[in-house]
């Protein structure tokens, strides 16, 4: 049977290009991104991105999950940017990106914010949302949670349009026999980042998750390596992971750089392994290599996972 190879990256935060602040920001929520990239930017480095990237591409992924804060303050020229380096990625069909707080931060109405990065958001051929691509057994539920907020929050929210949709496909038998992955940048885990920070309809989702299931949820945010579970129908727990910033540093108490490798084994025998190896910047060598792995679900069961923190 196969292999499926998903590579996780998130949080790029890539470089604000020349340009990508003018004078109409200085009375919106910019000003205080462009003072927030000023103490970040030694944090997240072009270079250090570069290095996991090409980690993964020695990898050849089979799909590339990206969980959204490509940008640091929605400019659009940060948004051309963030479209010329997806391009420079790959090809557009084997890369999914889920926006993050950041890329939504002033005057995002729905999707149409994120009309230039269409090709990496679906096969819809649209700025919507969810939207659900299947590459060889796996579909992937492409969800968006980033809304423009207040200054100082970076909470995210689904909406009840967007849940309602998610609702209808969750429970699509379509998609029954696929294994079934959901993208979202806000971790849907209670109490895993400060409330400013947190997912508002988080409960609802997690009750579209107890009620239909799904068989891993991958997250951003929150520049960590977090391993959690959301109830599923039957008792089931349904992993939950979140990977932290492919582009840090190390140096202001999260992580150093990192992307996951999600293998999802099919076996013959109709049982599933998934592993997770987590590879990334050591940064006492600034060398990238293997940070860990573990095997997240063994023989379809994930309530049997020996998930450990990597
Ligand atoms: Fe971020
Ligand atoms: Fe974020």
């Amino acid at each position: 049977m196969s292999i499926f190879h998903l590579a996780h990256l998130s949080d790029l935060h890539l470089p604000p290009p020349k340009g990508a602040f003018g004078w109409r920001d200085l009375l919106s929520k910019r000003l205080l991104s462009r003072i927030a990239w000023r103490r970040k930017h030694r944090e997240h480095r072009p270079e250090v991105l570069a290095a996991v990237i090409a980690d993964l591409k020695a990898h050849a992924p089979d799909h590339i999950a990206i969980t959204g804060d490509l940008t640091n303050y929605a400019s659009l020229a940060e948004y051309e940017a963030a479209r010329v380096w997806l391009e420079a990625l790959g090809p557009a069909h084997e890369i999914t990106v889920s926006p993050g707080n950041h890329d939504a931060l002033v005057g995002a109405k729905g999707g149409d914010s994120f009309a230039a990065w269409t090709p990496w958001l679906g096969d819809d051929g649209a700025a919507t949302f969810p939207q659900v691509r299947v590459r060889d057994g796996v579909a992937l539920f492409n969800l968006c949670s980033a809304v423009p907020t207040a200054p100082h929050l970076a909470t995210g929210r689904l909406g009840q349009a967007q849940l309602d949709r998610l609702d209808a496909l969750l429970g699509d038998p379509a998609y029954r026999d696929a294994f079934r992955v959901l993208l979202i940048h806000h971790p849907p885990v209670p109490g895993a980042v400060a409330r400013r920070k947190s997912l508002e309809d988080l409960d609802a989702l997690r009750a579209l998750l107890a009620r239909h299931g799904a068989d891993l949820v991958l997250h951003g945010h929150a520049h960590e390596a977090m391993v959690s579970t959301a109830p599923g129908p039957d008792g089931a727990m349904i992993p939950v992971l979140g990977v932290p910033s492919a582009s840090a540093l190390g140096e202001r108490g999260h992580p150093a750089a990192r992307w996951h490798g999600v293998e999802i084994d099919r076996q013959a025998h109709g049982g599933i392994e998934v592993r997770l190896v987590a590879r990334g910047l050591d940064p006492r060598t600034g060398q990238t290599g293997e940070l860990g792995r573990y095997v997240l679900i063994q023989a379809g069961r994930p309530d049997r996972s020996t998930a450990q923190r990597p």
